[in-house]
C-alpha cells in the first residue's frame, strides 16, 4: 500500500443501518492509523456531509468497544437533500474545507448511488455494501445479511414451538422492500412450507392448497414466510386463508426492525473487517468510483456505475428448494 503523507480519509454510514457497520468503521479507522493517515468520521451519513458534522479520531481507542455493537456509532439517515445537485455541491465543499482526500461510504443502494454521484464530480470515493436486504449487485453478501438471517431463524424457531402446540399456521413477514432474498433464505433455513416474495408471485389459492395439504399429511404446524415486498401483505393473506378453511388457524408475526438490530455474527464481523481494510487500500492506491465486495471467498472490486444500474437477483433454485424440502 502506498503511504500518503497528510492524507485524510473520511467514513460515513448511510441508509438503513445493518449489523456489522461498526465493525467495518473500526477496521477502516484502525487501518488508517496503521498507515499513519488521518481519519474523520462523518456523522449522520450524507446529511452530515452537507451539514459538516465531522468527528476527528485521534487514536485506535476512539473506535474501541464497537466491534460487537449493532447499529452504527456514526448514525445513519436517508438524505433527500443529497439526491439534489445543490446538496452534493455543499457536501463536496465541506469535504474540501475539512481536507478530506478520500471517502468511504458504507450502506445500501441509495448510499452507493450517492457515492457514484459525487465520484462523477471528482470526489475519490469507495463504497462498501451494507444492507440486510442483500440486493446489491457486485457482491455475494452485504454486511448485516448474515446477522439478520440468524435473527429470523431464531425467531421462526420460537414461533414454530408455539405453532406446533396449537396446530397453527404462522405467517412470518420478513424485511426486504423490493427483494425476497431474506424470505427465500429464511424459508430454507426455517423449513417453511412456502415463501411469498416479489420475484415469484403466487395466488392465495395456491398457498391455501399447499397449507391444507400439509394439514392433511398430519403436520401440526405450518410456516409461511412473506417478504415485505410480496404482492400480498401477511395480514391480508391470513384473513383470506382463514376464510378458505385450510385446517390450520393462522397467526401473523411481522418481524420488522428487530431484523436490523443485534450484535453482528462472526461472519458479518469478518466480512466487515475484510471489506473495510480493502476499501482503505483501494483509495490509497488511487482508485475511485468502485465498490469492494465478496465474490466466492475473494474480496473484489466492481465499478459503482455497474453496481447502481443492476440489482442482485433472487435465486430460483433456492426458491424451489423451499417447496422441495417441505414434505
Ligand atoms: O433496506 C433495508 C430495509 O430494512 C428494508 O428491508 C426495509 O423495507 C426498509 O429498510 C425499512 O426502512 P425504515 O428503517 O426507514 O423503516
Amino acid at each position: 500500500m502506498s503511504k500518503k503523507k497528510n492524507y485524510t480519509l473520511g467514513v460515513l454510514t448511510s441508509g438503513g443501518d445493518a449489523p456489522g457497520m461498526n465493525a467495518c468503521v473500526r477496521a477502516i479507522a484502525r487501518t488508517a492509523f496503521g498507515e499513519s493517515i488521518n481519519i474523520v468520521g462523518v456523522m449522520n451519513g450524507y446529511e452530515g456531509l452537507i451539514n459538516g458534522e465531522f468527528k476527528r479520531w485521534k487514536n485506535a481507542r476512539d473506535v474501541g468497544g464497537i466491534l460487537r455493537r449493532g447499529g452504527t456509532v456514526l448514525q445513519a439517515q436517508r438524505s433527500e437533500r443529497f439526491r439534489e445537485k445543490n446538496g452534493q455541491r455543499e457536501a463536496i465543499r465541506n469535504m474540501n474545507e475539512e481536507g478530506i482526500d478520500g471517502l468511504i461510504t458504507i450502506g445500501g443502494d441509495g448510499t452507493l448511488n450517492g457515492a457514484h454521484a459525487i465520484a462523477k464530480q471528482g470526489v475519490k470515493v469507495v463504497g462498501i455494501p451494507a444492507s440486510i436486504d442483500n440486493d446489491i449487485w457486485g457482491t455475494d453478501m452485504a454486511i448485516g445479511v448474515d446477522t439478520a438471517l440468524n435473527t429470523i431463524t431464531e425467531s421462526v424457531d420460537k414461533l414454530r414451538d408455539t405453532a406446533s402446540s396449537h396446530t397453527r399456521a404462522f405467517l412470518v413477514e420478513t424485511m426486504g422492500r423490493n427483494n425476497g432474498y431474506l424470505a427465500v433464505q429464511a424459508g430454507i433455513a426455517c423449513g417453511a412450507e412456502i415463501v411469498l416474495c416479489p420475484e415469484f408471485p403466487t395466488t392465495v389459492e395456491n398457498v391455501a392448497e399447499i397449507i391444507e395439504d400439509a394439514y392433511r399429511r398430519g403436520k401440526n404446524h405450518a410456516i409461511i414466510i412473506v417478504a415485505e415486498g410480496a404482492t400480498i401483505r401477511s395480514t391480508e393473506l391470513a384473513e383470506q386463508l382463514d376464510a378458505l378453511d385450510i385446517g390450520f388457524k393462522t397467526r401473523v408475526t411481522i418481524l420488522g426492525h428487530i431484523q436490523r438490530g443485534g450484535s453482528p455474527t462472526a461472519f458479518d464481523r469478518l466480512l466487515a473487517a475484510r471489506l473495510g481494510i480493502r476499501a482503505v487500500q483501494v483509495l490509497l492506491e488511487g482508485q475511485s468510483d468502485v465498490m469492494v465486495g465478496l465474490r466466492g471467498r475473494d474480496i473484489t472490486l466492481a465499478p459503482l456505475k455497474d453496481v447502481v444500474s443492476n440489482t442482485r437477483p433472487v435465486n430460483l433454485e433456492f426458491y424451489n428448494m423451499v417447496r422441495n424440502l417441505a414434505q
